[in-house]
């Protein structure tokens, strides 16, 4: 089963690389893998199966890495704000309502890590997990893993996984298959990287409200609870209202001066991290939302078999966490600030096993 595609296509100029036929590709010093195609270049670690570094050009040329993440690679496992950068969660995505769902005339009990509700499958979740690289090329890789019955709680069966990641011309695609051979149990994944499409270039501005986003067919969205729950409603979303980015492309921050945007991603959080719902039945092919900024010039878009996408503008960055050296301007500070990025993950209806 096919359970989440995603394709980034970032526009950018690109000369050719002279193909060869070596030895297998290893990682560097740091753990790092790096694919490469014209145009892109993207390095990932066993951990998490995470992306580190993302560099494309920027509309001087200049290579530019667009996601967030550390320098040193052997702090995503011991970072205690443990961001999920740019992983796979698993094996059920994001919130389960009250740490309960019902399969089959068998209700489950999921482990309450997040308030009263289950967040990324509880404390044994796939994006703390070490993955094993079991293919590689210099424009692909193949992260997999094994997740035995009960390991995250209340997920009954073995569930074997795996994401393949590739590069091609200007392009990034994710695919990840999964597999419950044993019995039925729920399996909802995404890919959970945080963009900022200046690099914190911006000398004037690291947040990411002057980056556009445009998302034509996502005219729904989950309605939430103050905890991110969905409550099961899904809304239409009325022109010019808060999560309205169907009707025209609009900065991430343009309805930052309106009433209900300081709560409007749970108590406490001001932007985004709900759900859009796509119209399911448009053209999956299509691209289902790009994300731009003037500044660096930089486009990515989206294409996804998924039918909802969850925008998290990165409430959470405390001023505290410093940016990667391959990003920001020589001689400014390395501080990530608040809504200093954003996290695109195409997915399933969030807590869908409930509603
Ligand atoms: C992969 O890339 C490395 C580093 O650029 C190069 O040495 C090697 O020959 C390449 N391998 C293949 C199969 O193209
Ligand atoms: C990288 O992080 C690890 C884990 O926190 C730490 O032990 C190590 O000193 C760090 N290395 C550098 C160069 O900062
Ligand atoms: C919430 O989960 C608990 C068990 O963790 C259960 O006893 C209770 O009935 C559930 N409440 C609702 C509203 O489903
Ligand atoms: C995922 O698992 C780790 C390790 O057990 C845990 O520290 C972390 O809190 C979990 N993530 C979430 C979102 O609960
Ligand atoms: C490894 O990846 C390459 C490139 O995607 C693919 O052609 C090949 O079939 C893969 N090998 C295995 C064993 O999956
Ligand atoms: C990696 O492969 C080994 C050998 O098959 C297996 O024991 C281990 O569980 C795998 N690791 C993960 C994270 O699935
Ligand atoms: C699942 O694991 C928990 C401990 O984490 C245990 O209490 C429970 O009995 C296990 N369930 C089954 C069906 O094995
Ligand atoms: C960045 O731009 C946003 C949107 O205009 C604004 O709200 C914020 O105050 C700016 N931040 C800085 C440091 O200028
Ligand atoms: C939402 O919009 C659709 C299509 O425009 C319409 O058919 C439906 O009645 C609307 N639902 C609500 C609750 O307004
Ligand atoms: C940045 O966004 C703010 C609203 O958040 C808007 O007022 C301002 O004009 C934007 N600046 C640019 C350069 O687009």
């Amino acid at each position: 089963m096919k359970t989440s595609g995603a394709l980034l296509a970032i526009a950018a100029s690109a000369a050719a690389l002279p193909g060869s036929h070596k030895p297998k590709p290893q990682p560097d010093a740091d753990g790092k893998f790096t694919l490469t195609a014209p145009g892109i270049r993207a390095q990932f670690i066993p951990y998490a199966a995470t992306l580190t570094n993302l560099f494309v050009k920027d509309k001087n040329g200049v290579e530019t890495d667009i996601v967030l993440g550390y320098d040193n690679t052997s702090y995503y496992p011991v970072d205690p704000g443990h961001p999920v950068y740019n992983a796979i969660p698993g094996r059920y995505v994001n919130r389960i309502g009250n740490g309960t769902y019902t399969l089959d005339g068998v209700t489950y009990h999921t482990e309450k890590n997040d308030g009263p509700n289950t967040l990324h499958s509880g404390t044994n979740n796939w994006s703390y997990r070490v993955w094993n690289v079991t293919n590689v090329t210099n424009s692909s890789i193949t992260f997999s893993i094994h997740d035995p019955s009960n390991s995250s709680l209340g997920m009954m069966g073995d569930v074997d996984a795996s994401v393949t990641y590739s590069v091609s011309k200007n392009k990034w695609s994710i695919v990840m298959d999964a597999i419950s051979p044993q019995q039925r149990t729920p399996v909802m994944l995404t890919q959970h990287t945080y963009f900022q499409l200046d690099a914190f270039k911006n000398p004037t501005n690291r947040t990411v409200w002057n980056h556009t986003l445009y998302a034509p067919t996502a005219k729904r969205a989950l309605v939430a609870d103050q905890n991110a729950l969905p409550t099961g409603e899904i809304a239409n979303i009325t022109k010019n209202s808060i999560d309205d980015f169907w009707s025209a492309p609009h900065q991430l921050g343009f309805a930052s001066g309106e009433v209900g945007f300081e709560n409007h991603c749970g108590s406490g959080c001001h932007g985004y991290n709900g759900a859009l719902a796509f119209n399911n039945k448009r053209n999956k092919k299509d691209v289902a939302l790009t994300l731009s900024s003037a500044f660096s010039g930089i486009k990515a878009e989206l294409t996804t078999d998924q039918d909802a996408v969850v925008l998290y503008t990165c409430n959470w960055n405390d001023g505290k966490s410093e940016f990667k050296s391959t990003q920001g301007v020589a001689g400014q500070d390395k501080f990530i600030p608040r809504d200093g990025c954003i996290a695109i993950e195409a997915q399933d209806y969030v807590d869908g096993i409930n509603q």
